[in-house]
């Protein structure tokens, strides 16, 4: 559990499947995203929690709701997938569409970002986003990755290919400036 000032961060619950799927359903939200399916299937979220919960056990991701304090809802999903052998963390998040622009997503963002680095002991912390997504790569600005490069044409969704730009920190250069 990790607490901001206007959010909590738990590990993500079976029961938490519906509102996944009704946030996650929303094509604005999908479109950005490498890997939220649109639309989405229906028994879908169900599915991903277990699929990661299995992950979980191998110490491969931490997958946590992103609980709204104020109105007690889970308004999005925040993770880091974690690369064992390089002691790494891929952050990737999204926030369900009503709640965009509150500061919410930076907020979730530079909270696991600190469990990444202090609790998780991670060597790297990155994230990627697709260069036509400001709101996500502001994200990661935000919280103080540093920018690494664009790799062109690197994903495709639904036909097209998109460029996606690289931001990094490593746990030297987080500590250094904490
Ligand atoms: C990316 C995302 C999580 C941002 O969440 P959020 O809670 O709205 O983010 P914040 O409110 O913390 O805003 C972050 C910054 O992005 C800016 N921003 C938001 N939407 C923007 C847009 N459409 N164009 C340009 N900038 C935008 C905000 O103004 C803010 O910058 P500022 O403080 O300098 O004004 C959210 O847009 C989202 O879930 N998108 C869909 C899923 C997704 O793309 N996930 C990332 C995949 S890599």
């Amino acid at each position: 559990m990790i607490e901001t000032s206007r959010l909590r961060l738990r590990p993500v619950v079976l029961e938490d499947a519906w509102r996944i799927e009704e946030l996650a359903s929303d094509y604005e939200l999908a479109k950005t995203t490498s890997n939220v399916p649109h639309p989405y299937p229906k028994g879908g979220a169900k599915d991903f929690i277990k699929m990661v919960a299995e992950k979980e056990k191998k110490g491969e991701i931490i997958l946590l709701s992103v609980i709204e304090k104020s109105s007690t809802q889970l308004i999005g999903l925040i993770n880091i997938n974690i690369n064992l052998t390089h002691n790494r963390g891929e952050l990737g998040y999204w926030i369900g569409v009503p709640y965009w622009g509150k500061g919410y997503g930076t907020e979730a963002a530079k909270a696991l970002l600190t469990y990444g680095f202090e609790e998780t002991g991670l060597n790297r912390i990155y994230a990627a986003a697709y260069t036509i997504n400001p709101a996500s790569w502001k994200v990661m600005e935000k919280i103080g990755l540093e920018r690494e490069g664009v790799l062109k044409q690197h994903l495709a969704r639904a036909g097209t290919y998109y460029d996606v730009v690289y931001y990094g920190m490593t746990r030297d250069e987080y500590f250094e400036r904490s």
